[in-house]
């Protein structure tokens, strides 16, 4: 039997985690015969809701569920951790954008970086999904010195998953022939859906779509706004797709991407495309060995080019109205 894995969920009492916790310990992430222990991070006040969820994992007698270990306490929650979801946050309500957010969470992701720098374990593997997600994992980062720069990731493939699905619908092909998406930038409504890399049978998905108008008039803000479109359908923002989403984004980042694709993953610029270092920003993405690696030497014109940029300008503001909770130097 392998060593258990140890994997931190932050806000585990939350929608998101009751549509997840379930995934990992039936083993959908990280394979059906990988023992995991949860490290179930909740605040106080939630720490009831917190038990009833720990009385149904038990319930379902997972045999893969060595171990469950629920806290109030970052530093417990992150001792030892192979893997850290950050999914805790205040969600967004409806008319808010995320960006109004970004004060009350700064405070969340900068204890947690601290602890996840003291006690995670050094080749820990760091998924942030609340948001504003870049920028809470920027701050997650900055907050922990001591661990690799390559540790960190924010969640841009539940956007990836939904331009597959767009184009899925549109061309009537199953997703699963779809590749070579990339969601450039932030998790948020100026985040760049970037279509001309796609490929179905190794054919140009543009060069498939009769209407062009459609890119720009319907698949572009479909995509940029299903988030929004969500809340104000269900009241509530997305939680399975959001859950499935960390599953692919984890189940990539440990056992690599498919040879002949990528995936969109929130990850530090490091001066690829002309995104200038010191933002996390949506790239495609391949995994090999555990770690991620940008794709390098794709074609951009021009206005791709710019909105690639505003999508930069927006973290790069994001970045601005926090800089202050940043720790210095
Ligand atoms: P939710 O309100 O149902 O759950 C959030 C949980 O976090 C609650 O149980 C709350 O008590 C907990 N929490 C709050 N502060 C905490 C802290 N300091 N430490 C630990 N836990 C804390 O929300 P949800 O629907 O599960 O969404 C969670 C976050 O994920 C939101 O920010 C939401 O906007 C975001 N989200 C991101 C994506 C993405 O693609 N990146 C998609 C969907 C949702
Ligand atoms: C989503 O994309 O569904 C969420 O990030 C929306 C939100 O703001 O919680």
């Amino acid at each position: 039997m392998k060593p258990p894995v140890r994997v931190a969920i932050t806000g585990a009492a939350g929608q998101i985690g009751y549509n997840l916790l379930f995934r990992i310990a039936a083993g959908d992430m990280l394979g059906n015969d990988q023992p995991i222990i949860l490290h179930l991070l909740d605040i106080a006040a939630a720490q009831h809701i917190l038990n009833g969820v720990v009385m149904e994992l038990h319930d379902c007698a997972f045999p893969l569920l060595m171990d469950i270990v629920t806290t109030d306490d970052p530093l417990i929650a992150f001792t030892d951790i192979d893997i850290a979801i950050l999914v805790g946050a205040r969600p967004r309500a409806k008319g808010m954008e995320r960006k109004d957010l970004l004060s009350a969470n700064a405070e969340i992701f900068s204890i947690q970086g601290k602890a996840l720098n003291q006690a995670a374990n050094r080749n820990v593997k760091v998924l942030v999904v609340g948001n504003p997600a870049n920028t809470n994992a920027y701050i997650t980062l900055k907050n922990a010195p001591d661990l690799p720069i390559k540790c960190f990731s924010a969640m841009l493939r539940l956007d990836h998953n939904r331009a597959l699905s767009q184009i899925a619908l549109k061309l009537g092909q199953p997703v699963s022939k779809i590749k070579k998406m990339i969601i450039w930038g932030n998790h948020s409504s100026t985040q760049f859906p970037d279509l001309s890399h796609a490929e179905i049978d190794g054919k140009k998905i543009l060069s498939l779509i009769e209407d062009q108008s459609w890119v720009e008039a319907y698949f572009i803000p479909t995509v940029q706004n299903r988030g929004t479109a969500i809340i104000e359908a269900r009241g509530s923002s997305s939680a399975a797709s959001a859950a499935n989403a960390i599953i692919n984004h984890i189940q990539d980042w440990c056992f690599d991407t498919k040879k002949d694709d990528w995936v969109t993953m929130g990850i530090p610029s490091d001066g690829s495309y002309d995104i200038p270092e010191g933002v996390i920003y949506g790239f495609p993405a391949t995994c090999q060995a555990g770690t991620y690696h940008i794709v390098q030497g794709l074609e951009i014109n021009n206005i791709a080019k710019l909105k690639m940029f505003a999508t930069y300008q927006e973290l790069l503001e994001e970045k601005n109205a926090i800089k202050h909770l940043l720790p210095r130097q």
